[in-house]
């Protein structure tokens, strides 16, 4: 164990963790609550103190809206420092929406029901944890339930995004022929994200007219998600928002029938989950570039590229043994030569590939974590400690930065940390790496 690391981590964690019940995920860049961030964040401080982790989630779930939605960015507080803020999502537009917290009207993949599985499993006072996942299981459930009855277009068990902010991987080249579809309006607006990070690390203006366009279509009707289907220009199935729905429909499952007398609720996600594992492998899963893409439902079409979203699958048992090689393979061939560190966010063999900006090619220390788990879920042990080793590698020699540059030698810069610095789910997942007991 590497103490020092540790001590630091928890350093980071405790600083960003707010009055409120929440933990930022990087001062003055990202102020607020995020909602696949939180949960991340839970399971550093779950390995030191299991109050925070619950009042993290606890704090989280309490933002959730009548009709079981889970916003992406809850506006705890006032902020200047951040754009958009709550005046521009005006979330407020759904008749559903919480009546005590200011958010977003978009979401974020759902990973709170792994969390809770993982909080159980490294809490040491078990019926304690299993008290606490009494009192929030139903709520995730009902988020789960949502995304079903309302995202589910083709009734094939797939979810649909409408932005790309809901797949959590921001500016990713997957995204850029859709765009390509769209013109919008050029919005003024002043960038709050480019006083903290170098503008060479962070997306486009004209990116950012697009992310805008697609809320104000939301807006104008409400954030109805009826006609959000029916009118948004981007509308994606996406391979990490769907497995982290797969992986947490498990994960409920085992809970509640730790938990007992819930029976009607396994039904229903046994039958869902079958029907989204068929989903996921049937119109995801690319063969000549052998791992998972997304779909563009606009252009009811496969958008053919590599990600570190490709692989994420492997944290599911949505693979056959077969694809599991096929995966692990191309994981190797193509984001695994010597000079670089796993894993690339994006294609590092593609031409859209950018060392350094955002989500189009750096290495993500959370996507790392859950490709650990998959690896070592199914057996994958050394490719599962090399993913571990590069990412405490990084985080060792830059610190806890957002994202970092997956080249081993990095021809433009002594540094390879980007993006927010003392970034909570770095700091947080290195505590899980580092202090795993299974
Ligand atoms: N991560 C986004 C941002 O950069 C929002 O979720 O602001």
């Amino acid at each position: 164990m590497n103490n020092k690391l540790i001590a630091k981590a928890k350093k980071v964690l405790d600083a960003n963790f707010q009055e409120g019940g929440f933990t930022i995920p990087s001062k003055g860049l990202y102020p607020f609550q995020w909602k696949w961030d939180s949960g991340f964040i839970a399971l550093g401080f779950a390995h030191y103190n299991m109050a925070k982790a619950k009042r993290e989630i606890e704090t989280l779930l309490d933002t959730q809206w009548e009709n079981g939605f889970i916003p992406h960015i809850i506006f705890h507080t006032e902020s200047d420092t951040y754009f958009p803020g709550p005046d521009f999502h005006e979330s407020h537009l759904h008749p559903k929406s919480s009546r005590k917290y200011r958010s977003s009207g978009m979401t974020q993949p759902p990973v709170t029901g792994f969390v809770l599985e993982r909080l159980y499993e490294i809490a040491e006072d078990k019926d304690d944890l299993l008290k606490f996942v009494k009192t929030q299981i139903d709520k995730v459930y009902e988020n789960h339930l949502y995304f079903y009855e309302n995202r589910d277009l083709n009734d094939e068990g797939l979810v649909y995004i409408y932005h790309n902010w809901e797949s959590g991987t921001d500016n990713s080249p997957i995204w850029d022929d859709i765009w390509a579809t769209m013109n919008p309006p050029e919005y003024t607006f002043e960038r709050r994200d480019t006083s903290h990070v170098d503008p060479a690390q962070r997306p486009s203006k004209r990116e950012y007219d697009h992310y805008l366009y697609i809320i104000d279509i939301a807006k104008q009707h409400n954030y109805d998600d009826g006609k959000i289907a029916e009118l948004s220009p981007f509308l994606v199935l996406d391979p990490l928002f769907n497995t982290m729905l797969i992986r947490s429909n498990e994960a409920l499952i085992k809970l509640y029938k730790i938990i007992g007398d819930n029976q009607e609720k396994v039904d229903y996600l046994q039958r869902q989950q079958q029907k989204s594992i068929k989903g996921l492998n049937n119109k995801l899963f690319n063969k000549e570039l052998g791992a998972y893409v997304h779909f563009d439902l606009r252009g009811n079409k496969q958008v053919p590229f590599l990600s570190s979203s490709s692989f994420t699958p492997l944290y599911s048992n949505a693979p056959s043994k077969e694809r599991l090689e096929i995966l692990t393979e191309t994981m190797i061939k193509k984001f695994g030569d010597e000079g670089r560190y796993l894993c690339a966010s994006f294609d590092p063999t593609h031409k859209r590939f950018d060392p350094r900006k955002y989500w189009r090619g750096p290495v993500w220390i959370n996507m790392n974590w859950i490709l650990y788990q998959g690896l070592k879920k199914h057996g994958y042990t050394e490719l599962a400690d090399r993913l571990k080793a590069d990412s405490i590698e990084l985080i060792e020699k830059n610190g806890f930065f957002e994202y970092f540059d997956s080249r081993k030698v990095n021809p433009d810069s002594v540094k390879s940390g980007y993006g927010g610095d003392n970034f909570s789910w770095s700091a947080a997942l290195t505590i899980d790496f580092l202090m795993d007991k299974s």
